[in-house]
């Protein structure tokens, strides 16, 4: 290493760009055993090709016992089973390339699985050579080092009979925290990196990576500080998260033509900023949290969005100078689906609420995000309590199953709304029973719904959900004025507009969204120096009106206004 080497200086490519999250367990199967798979990745990569968008990011695909699902990874060198072997992933990438379209991997690296091996010599002895590459401390008389609870429920420590001392987990016990301050594991983390990078990855997705840096000497939490969540004001930003993400830019992502999106829960607009500025050197953009947690207490228990609310969040991002790069999502494998969670529980109209919420989104500056089934419009489950497999709605469940019985009721329907199980069903192609995302068993529920709402459907349907995202990703694509255009927003008290103007020199694209499914009144602003107005895109078949004026804007109508200024 050493020497900084720019193989390929940074073109920033992600800047125009429109990315898909596959969750690749759940995408498609290609050999029966009901598990998605590399192979099944590669049969769909024409019609990844026809959503038009530029990248795909893969959640985990690394070999790993799947306590979370490839969140815990065993081996960074080496594909999980299920999903097929490295001459699938060479196959796999050089049919993205071919067709234009980067891949993005998920790098997870604040923990590994307790099955790596280096954990597996991290834990026989206390002067095993690996014994700092995780964070080992001793016990409290009989309680774990601090109160320090897990992102998963319960304490964030295990106690290891052989050397008598608790290993921290800030996820599950399988899940052991790196130790991010002993210089070993930081270089194995950039080798890991520069390993993929070398097969051709454009780039990498940091899971959690927000965490990496603890408060030295650990010390416990304070309840009401860190609500919901004991000790994280101790790990989140932590004192040397700047310099570790420098680091690994000198060391790995700075040598290619990469992009970074890091995982970055907590973080605030100022760390943000100092962390993903281009003049920066550590990451490219930030995953933040705040508007998929606004229609949430305390992240889990669910309540109707308030829309101003969410607007001078989302708002906020696109302040973020032109040399920092926002992101646009508004689901992803952690996430519960966004219709109709995004327009309040409104369930009528779903077609053209679904396609609103994408112009809502993705006309503000930023990289987008898609997640699969998204562009179809799959929706939340109805699960029973035993059908959750996730380790997030099963730990809640056992654990008040134990101590606090009385509130299952709310466990469970916090969970029906919140649940990452959602997120997680199987990618509905068509109508059949197994809705052509496998053969065999699916590994997880298939959503009943998948009769009506399923790909093969709407192919065959000019007006369908998955035919608007394609045009509107084909009109988005290379657009001076969505790449780097002003952002001004209107009416941002109003509770059911969504009004922004994005300007670049006299041209502008002015956006008007309807997140009710009743007419609105709209006035049309009047600092607005226009000159000529014309439709863009509008999730109506026929224009509601052809110029931008002051009118009734129709239930969940999005229209994009072309604008010339004088
Ligand atoms: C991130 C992932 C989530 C995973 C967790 C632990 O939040 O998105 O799926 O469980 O990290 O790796
Ligand atoms: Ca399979």
């Amino acid at each position: 290493m050493g020497e900084k080497i720019i193989v390929n200086p940074k073109t920033r490519w992600y800047k125009d760009a429109v990315v898909y999250q596959i969750y690749p367990r759940s995408f498609c199967d290609s050999n029966g055993d009901g598990i998605g798979d590399l192979r099944g990745i590669i049969s769909k990569l024409d019609y990844i090709k026809s959503l038009g968008v530029n990248a795909v990011w893969l959640s985990p695909i690394y070999k790993s016992p799947n306590d979370d699902n490839g969140y815990d990874i065993s081996d960074y060198r080496d594909i999980m089973d299920e999903f097929g072997t490295m001459a699938d992933f060479d196959e796999m990438i050089k049919g993205m390339h071919d067709r234009g379209i980067k891949l993005i991997m998920d790098l997870v690296v604040n923990h590994t699985s307790d099955e790596h091996k280096w954990f597996l010599e991290s834990k026989k002895s206390k002067d095993n050579p690996y014994r700092d590459y995780y964070i080992w401390r001793e016990g409290k008389g009989k309680k774990p080092p601090n109160n320090w609870m897990s992102n998963f429920v319960g304490p964030a420590w295990e106690y290891d009979e052989t050397t008598g001392e608790y290993y921290l987990h800030l996820f599950s016990k399988k899940q052991p925290d790196l130790n991010w301050e002993n210089p070993k594991v930081r270089q194995e983390v950039a080798d890991i990196c520069n390993f993929w990078f070398e097969k051709g990855v454009d780039g990498f997705r940091c899971d959690v990576i927000t965490y990496i840096s603890k408060v030295p000497g650990l010390p416990d939490g304070n309840f009401l500080k860190d609500a919901p969540l004991m000790g994280q004001h101790n790990y989140v930003m932590g004192p040397r998260y700047h310099e570790y993400m420098h680091e690994l830019n000198e060391r790995a992502f700075s040598r290619y033509d990469t992009m970074t999106v890091g995982e970055a829960a907590g973080i605030t607009f100022k760390d943000a900023y100092k962390s993903i500025d281009e003049s920066v050197g550590e990451l490219d953009s930030v995953f933040t949290f705040e508007h998929v947690n606004a229609d949430m207490y305390i992240q889990v228990f669910p309540h109707k969005l308030s829309l101003p609310k969410w607007k001078k969040i989302l708002s906020n991002w696109q302040s973020l100078p032109l040399t920092s790069q926002p992101t646009l999502f508004l689901e992803n494998h952690d996430q519960p689906r966004s219709w109709p969670r995004f327009v309040m529980y409104e369930k009528n109209n779903k077609e053209l609420a679904c396609k609103m919420l994408l112009v809502a989104m993705q006309m503000m500056r930023g990289t987008g995000y898609i997640y699969q089934g998204q562009e179809i419009g799959m929706t939340n489950i109805e699960l029973k309590q035993e059908e959750y497999i996730d380790i997030m709605a099963t730990r809640i469940f056992d654990t008040l199953k134990k101590t606090a019985p009385f509130l299952m009721p709310i466990a469970r329907s916090a969970m029906a709304k919140r649940a990452r199980d959602h997120a997680r069903t199987p990618m509905q192609w068509d109508s059949s029973e197994l809705c052509g995302f496998t053969t065999g068993k699916p590994w997880m529920k298939i959503n009943p719904n998948h009769v009506d709402v399923n790909v093969e459907k709407q192919e065959n349907d000019v007006d369908s959900i998955l035919n608007f995202y394609r045009k509107f990703l084909h009109f988005r694509k290379g657009k001076d004025v969505i790449i780097s255009g002003s952002y001004v927003p209107y009416y941002e008290k109003n509770r059911s507009l969504f009004v922004y103007n994005r300007v670049l020199g006299n041209k502008a694209y002015f956006t008007i969204c309807n997140f009710k499914n009743k007419p609105i009144s709209f006035k049309v602003p009047k600092d607005l120096n226009i000159k000529s107005s014309k439709v863009a895109i509008t999730n109506y078949k026929e224009p509601v009106s052809d110029v931008l004026m002051s009118r009734k804007i129709a239930p969940f109508e999005a229209v994009v206004y072309e604008l010339e200024l004088k």
